[in-house]
């Protein structure tokens, strides 16, 4: 992936908010109470959402996700769809608090109509106490900065994952900012010079620390079922339009430890991935060890979703 250096983060801007009252402002002006619950519990859910030429994608379903979390977690979205989009289309056109304030490298102006939206609602600033205040008003946050992009030699020759147990919690679903699980199993990767953690629990596939996987076995693209121990990435119904658009198979089911390793392909899917084929898995080659045909296929499927989107 690019790297964002923290040299370049405090100019980008930023929408900070308590309930519906908010405003925009940048990184480094920004500030939060110490004695918000997102601070204190990690207490809040969150959206990542890739924009491409302006425009975020799959956007209606970033909104349904993070409802459903919300519901989880019995917080009030402050907030309708059109509000949020209105928000977000706002975050986006201000570049001139990002360029002018700061004079962004001109390489970064270029980038500015592909970007990254990052938004959280934690439940709110109260006393410290685990139990759910009752009148509280939520904070809201959202920035947008540069898109990661995964680099070149990453799309042409793949990137290497290791395994590990899934040690996280059983609410996998809710895309929530307690994220100690995931920090744990990326930082495993990391140790090892690796792109990812891919995860298993009692021995069959989940997810990867912040992407979700997919086998390709005989032409079938399978991915595991959307329940409470994975998160339902956005590109799970992408995958399974892009699959049925490229006349190839899709299911969803428990896929064992042993059929990951007999893969003829494997994939990581994420707002920032995309789809990125798995090269290497534990050290050793997936399938030819290098992207395959399926991989292939659904990377150009998704280019040309991105801009028919
Ligand atoms: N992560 N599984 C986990 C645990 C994730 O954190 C993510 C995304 C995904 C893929 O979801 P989507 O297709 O909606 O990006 C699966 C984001 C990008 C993050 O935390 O930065």
């Amino acid at each position: 992936m690019t790297a964002l250096t923290w040299g370049d983060l405090p100019a980008y801007p930023c929408y900070l908010g308590r309930g519906d009252q908010g405003h925009f402002t940048t990184i480094d002006q920004a500030q939060v109470s110490v004695m918000d619950r997102g601070f204190i519990f990690g207490d809040g859910v969150y959206e990542v959402c890739a924009v491409y030429d302006g425009k975020p994608f799959q956007f209606a379903q970033h909104m349904a996700r993070l409802n459903r979390s919300l519901s989880e977690l019995r917080m009030p979205n402050p907030y309708s769809s059109d509000q949020w989009q209105v928000l977000i289309e706002q975050l986006i056109a201000t570049d001139s608090i990002a360029i002018d304030a700061y004079s962004i490298k001109a390489n970064d102006r270029k980038g500015l109509k592909n970007a990254l939206i990052y938004l959280q609602i934690t439940r709110g600033v109260a006393l410290r106490d685990h139990a759910m205040p009752k009148a509280i008003v939520p904070t809201v946050f959202m920035m947008r900065s540069p898109l990661p992009m995964p680099t070149s030699q990453a799309r042409a020759q793949g990137v290497a994952c290791i395994t590990a147990d899934d040690f996280r919690w059983q609410k996998a679903h809710i895309k929530s900012t307690s994220l100690l699980g995931a920090v744990l199993s990326r930082q495993l990767s990391v140790d090892e010079g690796a792109a990812e953690t891919v995860m298993f629990r009692d021995g069959f596939l989940s997810e990867a620390s912040s992407s979700n996987v997919w086998v390709v076995k005989n032409r079938t693209v399978i991915g595991v079922p959307k329940d409470h121990l994975v998160l339902e990435g956005i590109r799970y119904g992408l995958i399974e339009e892009m699959c049925k658009g490229c006349g190839i198979a899709f299911e969803l089911r428990r896929i064992s430890r042993d059929e990951v390793f007999a893969a003829d392909e494997l994939l990581l899917s994420s707002a920032t991935k995309e789809v990125l084929a798995i090269a290497q898995l534990d050290g050793k080659p997936v399938g030819s060890g290098t992207p395959g045909e399926i991989y292939k296929k659904l990377y150009a499927a998704y280019q040309a979703a991105k801009i028919a989107a």
